[in-house]
């Protein structure tokens, strides 16, 4: 069985994440979107938040499972078995932390290759970064992240005097 991970922040889960995440499933057996809980990041969205969207985004795609990991990806590989880490790349300025990451992952987990998609044309500017700095601004994010979602990550991160509602 290939198994594959495609790890990430995913905070919050983009349209970009998604096309890689469903063009992966086509590809591998078994897809693990591993959500990485970082002690020293200050995420916008809790661990199970991220989770809980990225579960209501992939729901449909029946090899791929939603997961959280701590600690070291290659160990995380290691103990899911995958064969193949899976990550997108949107442009040349993506490519030498990518290259750094797969590098050292192969050298703790030589069981494991890091695999890159190169990222649907539509999607080559996205980012969870940019999705939250306009929807903080009240902006509307409907073309950037699965519509289950848009309202919920809106309604978090909008301040209140771009809130058309309150
Ligand atoms: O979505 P991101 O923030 O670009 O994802 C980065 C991620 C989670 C893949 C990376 O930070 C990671 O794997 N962190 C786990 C810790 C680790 O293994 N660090 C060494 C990698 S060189």
């Amino acid at each position: 069985m290939r198994r594959a991970i495609c790890p990430g922040s995913f905070d919050p889960i983009t349209l970009g994440h998604l096309d890689i995440i469903q063009r992966a499933a086509l590809m591998f057996d078994r897809v693990t979107v591993a959500v990485l809980v970082n002690p020293e990041k200050n995420p916008s969205f809790t661990a199970d938040e991220r989770l809980d969207m990225i579960r209501r985004a992939v729901r449909g795609i029946s090899n791929v499972e939603v997961e959280c990991f701590d600690g070291l990806l290659a160990d995380y590989a290691r103990q899911k078995n995958a064969q193949v880490i899976v990550r997108g790349l949107r442009a040349v300025t993506d490519f030498e932390y990518e290259f750094q990451m797969a590098l050292a992952n192969r050298k703790m987990n030589m069981d494991a290759d890091t695999v890159f998609l190169t990222t649907s044309a539509q999607y080559m500017y996205l980012s969870s970064s940019m999705v939250k700095s306009i929807a903080c601004f009240g902006g509307d994010i409907s073309d950037f992240v699965p519509e289950c979602i848009c309202g919920e990550i809106s309604q978090r991160l909008c301040m209140p005097r771009f809130n058309d509602e309150s």
